[in-house]
């Protein structure tokens, strides 16, 4: 049992999103949400909670994620589930659960918190939070140019400056062959290898290529390339994703180490990476993942989508840009006052954000209204009361009026005198 000190505290890696932060937050969120609909993508709500065996099939027993990060348990059922890692698996089995698989293409957007057990850090939580966008059904590489057009329309839209690295990690025949290279390759040095790679160069070789372990990145280094071991069709597929990208005029890196952390991919890979602080972060991760559809018990499905991460983003974003829509603080003198206040902060809020601080006396609650932020206060007291009259005082400096400027003004004028100052 925790102490009352420690129910005080958040738990390891998580965090609450608050004042500024949270509208960074939803500024990014809603201008995703405005670019996926753009793009034709239509929302999805999936559970939080799915079978763990959702995850380790979909996403692979022997990734990081499924082997060392799931919060997994059993309900009082006994039956084993994890909080979602990611939201991948959970559209896919969606689309199957919903009997959509004739209905194609689906084009869906989900926005969430995920949860991973990582180690905490600048841009690394346990719980934190994704804008995925899923197209299920398009096979052609003109649809994973689009996905990734759709991932730099966001950043630029919210001015977050990234660089694109792209990968082919080919189709299944290319991979067998590069896998037998890479045991081989990776054979040589058996012992040097980490216990994960070690055990990895038997279940799956390509793990090894995304190790975090400083000894295997030496080794992994010089490790061959997939691009030599592309299939006719898989190198044909990514040379029609590179020309569409630079018909677009989409810059791009080749990263040829770009595996993914995940299991389900085939074909193209991606990352946008930005730097925050000293740090090379991904921001956006996605790929091609057509063989998942089928893994999960539905018909043979090709499918591509990526993911944003929105903690990352909002580390990049400048919060200078963010439009703050005007305050009004509504003040009562006395209590005589209190229901003619409380009428006209409701005539106004069909048009304003407007406080009604209700607590303490006049100089309080007028305290109050500027360490919220509000850019006038209109006081009512016995005077404007007779009079059907405000006076506002402003709180800052709002076109043309000085801070501390008051302003009689008639209760019939207020909107049109607001409308004409709160204009940005
Ligand atoms: P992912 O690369 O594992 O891909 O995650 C996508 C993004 O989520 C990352 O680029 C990063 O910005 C953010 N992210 C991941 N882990 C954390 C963390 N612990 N803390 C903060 N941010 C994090 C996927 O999850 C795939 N489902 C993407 C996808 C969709 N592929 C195809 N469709």
């Amino acid at each position: 049992m925790n102490s009352a000190n420690d129910d005080a505290r958040p738990v390891r890696g998580m965090r609450d999103i608050m004042g500024q932060d949270s509208s960074v937050f939803n500024t990014v969120v809603d201008t995703l949400k405005q670019v996926a609909q753009s793009h034709g993508y239509s929302h999805i709500e999936t559970p939080i909670l799915e079978f763990s065996s959702l995850f380790a099939r979909s996403l692979g027993e022997d990734t990081d994620v499924v082997g060392k990060e799931m919060f997994s348990f059993a309900d009082r059922a006994g039956q084993q589930v994890s909080l979602r890692p990611e939201g991948t698996a959970s559209a896919v089995r969606a689309l199957i659960s919903n009997g959509l698989t004739q209905k194609l293409p689906q084009k869906l957007y989900y926005f969430g918190p995920m949860f991973r057990y990582d180690r905490p850090q600048k841009g690394r939580y346990r719980q934190f939070f994704q804008f995925g966008i899923e197209n299920l059904g398009e096979g052609s590489p003109l649809s994973d140019v689009d996905v990734i057009f759709l991932a730099n329309d966001g950043l630029t839209r919210l001015g977050i400056k990234s660089k694109l690295f792209i990968n082919s990690i080919g189709d299944q025949p290319s991979r067998t062959a590069y896998k037998a290279r890479l045991v081989e390759y990776f054979s040589k040095y058996e012992t040097d290898l980490s216990e994960d790679s070690r055990r990895r160069l038997t279940t799956n070789p390509l793990r090894i290529l995304d190790s975090k372990e400083a000894g295997d990145l030496k080794i992994v280094e010089g490790a061959p390339s997939i691009s030599d071991f592309l299939t006719n069709d898989a190198a044909a597929f990514f040379d029609s994703v590179q020309n569409g990208l630079s018909a677009l005029s989409i810059d791009f890196s080749l990263d040829r180490t770009l595996v993914r952390g995940l299991d389900y991919y085939d074909h193209t890979t991606f990352e946008f990476k930005t730097d925050i602080d000293d740090l090379s972060l991904a921001i956006v991760g996605g790929g091609r993942y057509n063989g998942l559809v089928e893994q999960i018990g539905g018909p043979h499905i090709p499918a591509i989508g990526l993911a944003f991460g929105i903690d990352r983003m909002m580390l990049a974003y400048d919060a200078s840009k963010l439009v703050t829509p005007p305050l009004i603080a509504v003040l009562f003198v006395t209590k005589n006052e209190e229901l003619y206040a409380l009428e006209l902060a409701q005539q106004l809020r069909k048009n304003f954000n407007v406080i009604l601080p209700t607590d303490g006396n006049l100089a309080k609650r007028m305290k109050q209204s500027n360490s919220a932020g509000a850019c006038c206060a209109l006081i009512l007291g016995e005077k404007e009361v007779a009079e059907r009259s405000v006076t506002c005082k402003f709180l800052k400096e709002v076109q043309g009026y000085a801070n501390g400027a008051e302003n009689l003004v008639s209760r019939d004028a207020l909107e049109a005198f607001f409308a004409q100052i709160c204009q940005s």
